[in-house]
C-alpha cells in the first residue's frame, strides 16, 4: 500500500493507476463503518484510496478538533488488510493556504438542522471533500448514511459542479444493540453509552409507529423526544431525501434525523424510511 503525504505525490500516484478508482475520504479513527464503505470501493473498483485527515475546516471554535481520536497505526493495518491501492495523510499545512478560496454550502438546506446547531460546518466539509476529490479523481465516492445531511450536501455539489463522480451511499453500521457506529462513541462512558442508545431506540420507536400507521410528523417527534428525555437533545426532525421538512411521513422517501449531547459527546442517527 503506497502512503502518499502531500497533495503533490498523491496525484503522481493517481496518475500512474489505470481503470476505476474508488476513493473512502475519512477522519481516521477507522471502524467497521468506515471498513464497510472501504471493502465496497475494493469490491467495486480496480483500485482504492482511502484518506485521513481530521480537517479543521469542518470543526467549530470550542468543537472536538484537539481531543478528536487519532489512532494512525491502526488505520494503516485496517487499510492494508482491506486490500487499499494508497492512503492520503495530509496535513493542515499541506491542504491549505492562508488566504483561501471559500466555499459556502446552499443557503437554505446547508442551515438547518446539522448546519444550524454547527455554522459553518458544511462550508468546510464541502470545502475539503472538492479539494480531495480533485486529488483523487475517483469515479466513485464512498459515504455513509449516518452523515445523512453531509452526504445530500455531497452529492448536491457534485451536482451543481457537473463532477463526473459517483457518489455512494452506504448503510449505517451499528452495534448489535443499534447503537450507531461512531469514532466519537470512544468518549462515552459505559453509563453515557446506555444513554446514547435512546438515539437508536428513539428512531425504533418512529419506525414502530410508522408502521402501525402514524404519519403525523408533530406526533413522531413528541413520542421520540420523550424517549431522549435523559439527553441533551439539539433535535428531532422529519425530512424527505430532498431535505425539505415534512408535515406527514411519506414512506420510501423520508429520514427521521435526531442529533443530541450525551455528557459532552455530541452524537447524530438516523433512519431512512
Ligand atoms: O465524514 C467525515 O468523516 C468527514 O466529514 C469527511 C467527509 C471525511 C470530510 O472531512
Amino acid at each position: 500500500m503506497k502512503i502518499c503525504k502531500t497533495p503533490k505525490e498523491m496525484q503522481h500516484f493517481r496518475a500512474t493507476l489505470s481503470g476505476s478508482v474508488g476513493f473512502v475520504p475519512t477522519m481516521g479513527a477507522l471502524h467497521e463503518g468506515h471498513i464497510a464503505l472501504i471493502k465496497r470501493s475494493v469490491a467495486e473498483n480496480d483500485h482504492t484510496i482511502v484518506s485521513i485527515f481530521v480537517n479543521p475546516t469542518q470543526f467549530l471554535e470550542g468543537e472536538d478538533l484537539d481531543a478528536y481520536p487519532r489512532k494512525i497505526e491502526a488505520d494503516l493495518k485496517i487499510c492494508e488488510l482491506a486490500g487499499v491501492d494508497a492512503l492520503f495523510l495530509p496535513t493542515p499545512l499541506m491542504m491549505y493556504e492562508n488566504d483561501e478560496l471559500a466555499i459556502m454550502a446552499p443557503k437554505v438546506k446547508g442551515f438547518i438542522l446539522e448546519g444550524a446547531s454547527r455554522p459553518g460546518h458544511f462550508d468546510g466539509v464541502l470545502q475539503v471533500v472538492l479539494k480531495l476529490f480533485s486529488i483523487t479523481t475517483p469515479k466513485r465516492a464512498y459515504f455513509g448514511k449516518k452523515d445523512a445531511q453531509q452526504l445530500f450536501m455531497i452529492e448536491n455539489m457534485v451536482k451543481h459542479l457537473f463532477l463526473p463522480i459517483m457518489i455512494v451511499p452506504c448503510e449505517i453500521v451499528r452495534e448489535p444493540d443499534g447503537l450507531a457506529l461512531s469514532s466519537r462513541n470512544v468518549y462515552l462512558s459505559t453509563t453515557q453509552r446506555k444513554d446514547a442508545l435512546l438515539l437508536s431506540k428513539s428512531l425504533k420507536k418512529a419506525t414502530k409507529l410508522i408502521i402501525e400507521g402514524e404519519r403525523d410528523a408533530v406526533k413522531i417527534k413528541t413520542m421520540m423526544e420523550e424517549v431522549l428525555s435523559p439527553t441533551k437533545l439539539e433535535y428531532v426532525e422529519i425530512v424527505d431525501r430532498a431535505f425539505n421538512l415534512l408535515e406527514k411521513v411519506e414512506t420510501k422517501d423520508t429520514i427521521i434525523l435526531v442529533a443530541a449531547r450525551v455528557g459532552t459527546t455530541r452524537l447524530i442517527d438516523n433512519m431512512w424510511v
